[in-house]
């Protein structure tokens, strides 16, 4: 009892601030609303000879009014259109109806990572054939700025013959802007005007082009050409690249100002199937449900199963536990961890004391001289004064000052702007508890540098004991070989998993913090409207720029291996990831400053030079995610819903999530309680199994693998039956037993392990979170 609504209250706090950054949608039609409308497309009576036809004289049969926004082949069978609630329910009556499901508002989850990844030295490594090239990497975001140098096409073959795709055109954007790199461009936006109203194109373009940054920057993240010589006012600069710098980019526009709305991702979705992409990346969102009403997940599953990899990211709602979004087994989640760079830049007191920051500040440097030094707390009468919100900071009272705000709320690069309105001279940005000692570094209008937890505390101090408090900002450029490094970001949603508590997630972390990669030319840097600077390349931080890194060094996997499944490039990835440094300590999560456990990273940083070559891989086929589902117990119309085939679980089969062929292990097991009305637990032993099947992409030769494990604590015992297993054959299958048997712990203790199997050349390992409820 007690933990469910532990759970719920978190559910709610991800709805809360889901809610918070909602806008509110002009009632452009009188309490109509988006409805995404589920059928069961073979039910279509015999007298309809088009499903079309069928799907509008259904709808007309509720409003002779309703328009059709979309109608959907490949993610869904059905159509999205705007109802009265009234409409809808009576919609939900009509036969040959799955289900009239609301839409949803997703949120984005906002040149040095290819040698962090070691991908540069390993380049030969990775086969230099057309293969590469005929791999699509889609992109669902706020579009593309076709300009951008990384998505110059010099010397890259004709597009692939596989490619059904289009180049749409509208706002600014012409046939022209698509070319044998940026091969495609969409835009999805019936959904969101349905909701806003008409898009306003002086505003945003009613076009692919990205008017936000965004997009730009994780599709040439994903599968950028190379551009020598990229930086942001000079910091991070060097090579720039796509992590698939040989692939071909289609974008798919899904978000504007206002959101990114579920019917328009649907509709992307939908036409990237068609448009036969390889690979899909998603930095985006929304409130998590289950599968079959969660439109994501419903698109992923029907693009994963005609052979496409779904990478999206995992959320910026950390270091909070449960607040993983995108956690369909189907999905690749990705979480974000930090790169071996830094951009230093010294916040010095007048004290003589000297905190260390971050800053990507370019412009007039401060005077020599200190410059006084007023916390923003006391320059404003606002409650939340030291947040420095728009408008809040009296200006007699920080003019010509350095200011000193704390994070939260509002943009970090918005506070900057706030200062420097009200007339101070620059900003030292402190975190707070909610962002320990995750340092960001951000591109700010003024002078200014952020600083972690414990360093803005002792600034604080100082400022509120000085009589006379003073400071300056010192920058330093941009430093490499930070260590340690990676470490898990603090805003990286953590499991365990809500949804599915059997399935692990985060699948594995990424570089996601301080990422330089393409931008748009329509805002500048912070995004800010008063910002007007205008760069080529931009430096910016979330799991939405770890999902992209994912993506592309997906499509270089497929490159390699065209036959592997979406679920073999996935294991390759997660098997072969690291979870320790090179002096064998964990990676540590910024968040607390000790070892990070799977709930953080999953199987571990990405390692696509290993991933190239696993050994062997946990496959997964359409069937097994059927059976996935029979095993949570969905109803036939609930499996349709996510799967539309006609599957019904045959009941005198068990189905269990235990057996799902994962590369992690996620095992719930239940505190249990005997006697004692003090309700105080004592022994008692849980027994769990869980079976795995290996298959061998080794070749021919095979290998003779040993499985080592790594219990947690005495309490659990970790044991796996055979322990050794021969492969001789190309794509060879070997199944294995692992037995968990646990003394009763109490409910929320967690307890984490690893099993590797080794043949001495690959090591095969899977992370095991162990939990009591
Ligand atoms: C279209 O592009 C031109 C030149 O790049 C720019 O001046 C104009 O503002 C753009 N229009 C929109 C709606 O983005
Ligand atoms: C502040 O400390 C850093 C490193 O500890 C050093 O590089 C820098 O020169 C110092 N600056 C001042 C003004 O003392
Ligand atoms: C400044 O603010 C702090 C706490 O926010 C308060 O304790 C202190 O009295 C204030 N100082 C002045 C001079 O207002
Ligand atoms: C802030 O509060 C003080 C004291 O109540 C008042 O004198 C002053 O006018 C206020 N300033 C602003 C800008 O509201
Ligand atoms: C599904 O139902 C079976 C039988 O009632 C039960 O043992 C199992 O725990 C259920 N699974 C889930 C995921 O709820
Ligand atoms: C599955 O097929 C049966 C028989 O063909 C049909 O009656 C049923 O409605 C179908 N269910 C779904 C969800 O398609
Ligand atoms: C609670 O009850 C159990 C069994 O009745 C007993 O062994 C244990 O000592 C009790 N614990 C406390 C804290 O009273």
């Amino acid at each position: 009892m007690g933990d469910f609504k532990v759970l719920s209250f978190m559910f709610l706090i991800l709805v809360v601030m889901l809610l918070g950054v909602c806008h509110v949608p002009v009632a452009a039609e009188q309490k109509k609303k988006t409805y995404i409308v589920h059928m069961v497309k073979n039910q279509m009576p015999a007298s309809f000879d088009d499903h079309n036809i069928w799907y509008d004289s259904s709808l007309k049969s509720v409003s002779e009014s309703a328009a059709m926004l979309y109608t959907y082949d490949n993610a869904i069978h059905g159509f999205a259109t705007r109802l009265t609630a009234q409409e809808a329910e009576s919609l939900r009556n009509q036969p040959g109806i799955l289900f009239v499901l609301p839409e949803m508002k997703y949120e984005l989850h906002t040149t040095r990572t290819p040698s962090f990844l070691r991908l540069e030295e390993n380049a030969n490594l990775f086969p230099v054939t057309d293969s590469e090239s005929d791999v699509i990497v889609g992109v669902l975001d706020t579009g593309v700025w076709p300009e951008s140098k990384s998505f110059d096409d010099t010397g890259m073959g004709p597009v692939p013959a596989s490619w059904k795709g289009a180049c749409e055109t509208g706002t600014n954007f012409t046939l022209k802007n698509c070319n044998r790199k940026l091969i495609g461009a969409r835009y999805f936006s019936a959904g969101y005007e349905a909701a806003f109203g008409p898009i306003d194109v002086s505003k945003e373009s009613k076009s692919p082009r990205d008017d936000d940054g965004h997009g730009t920057h994780t599709s040439t993240t994903a599968a950028g050409a190379d551009v020598p010589g990229a930086s942001l006012f000079g910091y991070a600069s060097g090579l720039a690249r796509g992590m698939a710098n040989r692939a071909r980019v289609a974008v798919y526009k899904v978000c504007w100002i206002g959101g990114c709305f579920s019917s328009d991702i649907l509709a992307a979705i939908d036409k990237a199937i068609d448009d036969n992409v390889n690979i899909l990346s998603l930095s985006l969102g929304g409130g998590i449900s289950d599968y079959y009403r969660d439109n994501v997940a419903i698109g992923a599953f029907s693009a994963t199963t005609k052979g496409i990899l779904v990478s999206c990211s995992a959320g910026n709602a950390g270091p909070n536990a449960f607040s993983l979004s995108n956690v369909a087994p189907w999905i690749t989640t990705v979480g974000a961890g930090t790169l071996d760079r830094d951009f230093p830049a010294f916040a010095s007191l007048g004290n003589g004391k000297n905190f260390s920051g971050v800053s990507l500040f370019k412009g007039d440097p401060l005077p020599e001289k200190l410059l006084p030094f007023v916390y923003a707390g006391n320059a404003s009468n606002a409650t939340n004064g030291n947040l420095c919100m728009t408008g809040t900071l009296i200006p007699e009272m920080v003019k010509g000052k350095i200011v000193l705000c704390d994070r939260g709320l509002n943009a970090r690069v918005q506070k900057g702007a706030v200062v420097k309105a009200a007339g101070g001279a620059g900003m030292v940005l402190a975190n707070t508890a909610a962002n320990g000692e995750e340092l960001v570094a951000d591109a700010h209008l003024l002078p200014a540098t952020a600083v972690g937890q414990e360093s803005g505390d002792a600034i604080r101090d100082y400022i509120l004991s000085d009589p006379n408090p003073t400071v300056t900002i010192l920058f330093e450029g941009t430093k490499l070989g930070i260590e340690p490094s990676p470490v898990v970001a603090a805003f990286s949603s953590r499991g365990p998993n809500l949804i599915t508590p059997g399935i692990l997630k985060p699948d594995l972390i990424a570089p996601g913090v301080n990422i330089i990669a393409g931008w748009t030319g329509a805002v500048g840097p912070t995004g800010l409207a008063e910002d007007p600077r205008r760069v080529e390349f931009n430096i910016i931080s979330g799991t939405s720029m770890s999902c992209p890194h994912v993506s592309g060094l997906a499509a270089l996997l497929k490159g390699a291996h065209q036959d592997w499944s979406p679920a073999a490039i996935r294991s390759a990835l997660m098997t072969t990831a690291y979870t320790v440094y090179k002096n064998g300590q964990t990676i540590l999560d910024i968040a607390t400053g000790k070892a990070s456990t799977p709930y953080d990273h999953g199987a571990g940083h990405v390692d696509p030079v290993s991933a190239l070559n696993p050994g062997l891989v946990y496959d997964l086929t359409t069937e097994d995610y059927l059976n996935f589902l029979c095993a949570l117990n969905y109803t036939s119309s609930e499996i349709y819903g996510v799967a539309r085939g006609n599957y019904s679980c045959d009941s005198s089969k068990t189905y269990s999530i235990n057996d799902f062929n994962y590369p992690s292990f996620s095992v719930t097991l239940e505190t249990q309680v005997f006697g004692g009305s003090n309700g105080t637990s004592t022994s008692g032993n849980s027994v769990v199994k869980h079976t795995r099947t290996l298959t061998n992409v080794a070749g021919s030769s095979g290998g003779t693998y040993k499985v080592s494990i790594s219990s947690p604590s005495p309490s659990v015992k970790i044991s796996v039956e055979p322990d050794t297993l021969t492969f001789t054959k190309d794509n060879e299958k070997q199944s294995y037993t692992v037995t968990f048997s646990a003394s009763s712990m109490p409910s929320n203790t967690n307890e984490f392990g690893r099993i590797e199997w080794s043949d001495g050349k690959h090591v095969v390992g899977s992370p095991i979170a162990i939990s009591w409820v």
